[in-house]
This record gives structure tokens, C-alpha cells and sequence, in this order.
């Protein structure tokens, strides 16, 4: 015998299919909607843009020589102590950093999915998907691999041709000695500026920060930045290929 349902039982039941629950918590909501998700991306790449304006003004130390660059690195383990134990603060920094990346990535991916299935018609992608979308979505990949290869070469030195701990000195000469650890750089240090020009814009409008007469400022900011950080990056291989950093 077929069970049978009370009215407003089923009437619970079709709501409950017909729509997603609502999140209870205003993170919930924020994060489910296609602004939250925005501001997700636009907070967590202006974190990220942070780290590497450091990452790329530490980077130059290689040029004062091995003492400087080992020290800094040495310094960077040392941080924060004796309140914090060793590498603590590295570690806070290195949560952080995953939990950026990540959180970047899943919003990315999801308002990619998001603008595929809000499209009446399907197209073909390469006629209508803008130039800066696409150039976005696969820097955005190259990008992830990239930070996969670095952290292998750089800091575990699984893949780097010395991967001597502490000594990074040594490590970057080595890498950048080779025409794949130039090849991987050069082509990754070119979709940071790329990501950075367009990406930098699109998380000032997200925050509120566009306007007609600020736009143009905007627009200066993020090529200034992409363009210092690209170059500030890209000195490191030129200095060694160059005989600057031996
Ligand atoms: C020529 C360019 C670059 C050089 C020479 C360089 C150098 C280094 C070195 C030596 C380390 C290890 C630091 C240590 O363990 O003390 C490192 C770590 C790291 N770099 Fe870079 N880097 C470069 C570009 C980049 C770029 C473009 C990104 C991001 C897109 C990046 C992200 C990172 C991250 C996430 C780490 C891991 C930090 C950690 O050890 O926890 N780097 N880099």
C-alpha cells in the first residue's frame, strides 16, 4: 500500500526542491551571492598583490650578494620570536596564503560556472568570451601550476638543480642556469602582469572604488603595479643570465 503524504508535508517538500535553502549565517548569504563572491575574489587577490609587492622587494637582496639573501631568509624564519617559536610567523603567513589562494580560486571557478549558466543561448566561446576573461581564467591557471613548481624549486628544493636549505642564494642562481627554469619564469612573471593590470581594476570596482573621474587613475595604478612587479621579478633571471647574480 502506497504511503500516503499530508498536504502541507508535500507542500514543505516541493518548496524545499524548488528552491536552494537559504544560508542562515550573512557569510552564508554573501558567499552565495554573485557580489559576495566578487568581494571574495577582490579581498583575496589585494591580500595576495601585498604579499608579492614584498616577495618581489625581497627578492632583490640576491643583488647585495649571498650573505644578504641567506640572512634575509634566515631573518624570515626568525621572525616574531622569541614571542612567537621558530618559522611560527612564516607558518601564519603561509596559512594565509593557501587560504587566499584558495578561497580566489573557488570563487573564480564558481562565477565562471555561474556566467556559463546564466547565458540564454549556448556559443561558441572564442566569438563572444571577452579577451580579458580569457586571459584571466588561464593566467589565473598558470598561475596555481606555477606556485606548485616554485614552492617545489624554491622552498623544498625537491626540483632545484642544488635545493640546499637555507641557501637560497645558491638555489635561484641554479635555477635560472638552466633554460627551463628560465622558460617557466619568464612565462610565469609575464601572467602575474597580466593578471595584476586587469585583476587590480576589476577588485577597485568591486569595492566601490570606480568612478568616471577615478577610473583613469585606477587604470594607471594597475599597469604601474603589474609593470614594477613583472620587471622587479624579471630582474632576478636577467641578473643571473646576465653574470650580475652569480
Ligand atoms: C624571479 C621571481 C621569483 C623568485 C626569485 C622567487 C624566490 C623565492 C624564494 C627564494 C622562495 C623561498 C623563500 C624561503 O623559503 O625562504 C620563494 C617562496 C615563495 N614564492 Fe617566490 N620567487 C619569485 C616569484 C614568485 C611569484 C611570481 C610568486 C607568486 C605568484 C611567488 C610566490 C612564492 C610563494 C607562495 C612562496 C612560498 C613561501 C614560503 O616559503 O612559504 N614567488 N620565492
Amino acid at each position: 500500500m502506497a504511503l500516503a503524504t499530508r498536504p502541507e508535508q508535500r507542500d514543505k517538500q516541493s518548496r524545499e526542491t524548488q528552491r536552494p535553502a537559504r544560508p542562515r549565517t550573512a557569510v552564508g548569504r554573501l558567499w552565495q551571492s554573485t557580489i559576495g563572491k566578487k568581494t571574495v575574489m577582490a579581498v583575496s587577490g589585494l591580500f595576495m598583490l601585498l604579499y608579492l609587492i614584498a616577495h618581489m622587494a625581497g627578492n632583490l637582496k640576491v643583488f647585495f650578494g649571498p650573505d644578504d639573501m641567506n640572512g634575509y631568509a634566515h631573518w624570515l624564519r626568525t621572525l616574531g620570536e622569541p614571542v612567537l617559536h621558530h618559522e611560527w610567523a612564516l607558518w601564519i603567513m603561509r596559512v594565509g596564503l593557501v587560504a587566499a589562494v584558495v578561497a580566489h580560486g573557488v570563487a573564480a571557478y564558481q562565477l565562471s560556472r555561474l556566467d556559463i549558466a546564466a547565458r540564454p543561448v549556448k556559443y561558441v566561446h572564442r566569438h563572444r568570451t571577452s579577451y580579458a576573461a580569457r586571459t584571466m581564467r588561464w593566467g589565473g591557471v598558470i598561475l596555481a601550476l606555477f606556485i606548485v613548481w616554485h614552492i617545489l624549486d624554491l622552498t623544498t628544493g625537491t626540483v632545484n638543480p642544488n635545493g640546499e636549505y637555507g641557501r637560497p642564494y645558491e638555489n635561484i642562481v641554479a635555477t635560472f642556469s638552466t633554460w627551463y627554469g628560465n622558460v617557466i619564469y619568464f612565462v610565469a612573471m609575464i601572467a602575474v602582469g597580466l593578471h595584476i593590470r586587469h585583476g587590480f581594476f576589476s577588485a577597485a570596482q568591486t569595492l566601490g572604488a570606480g568612478s568616471p573621474t577615478r577610473d583613469r587613475a585606477l587604470k594607471a595604478t594597475a599597469n604601474g603595479l603589474a609593470l614594477v612587479l613583472t620587471l622587479g621579478f624579471l630582474s632576478v633571471p636577467i641578473g643571473v643570465i646576465t653574470g650580475v647574480v652569480e
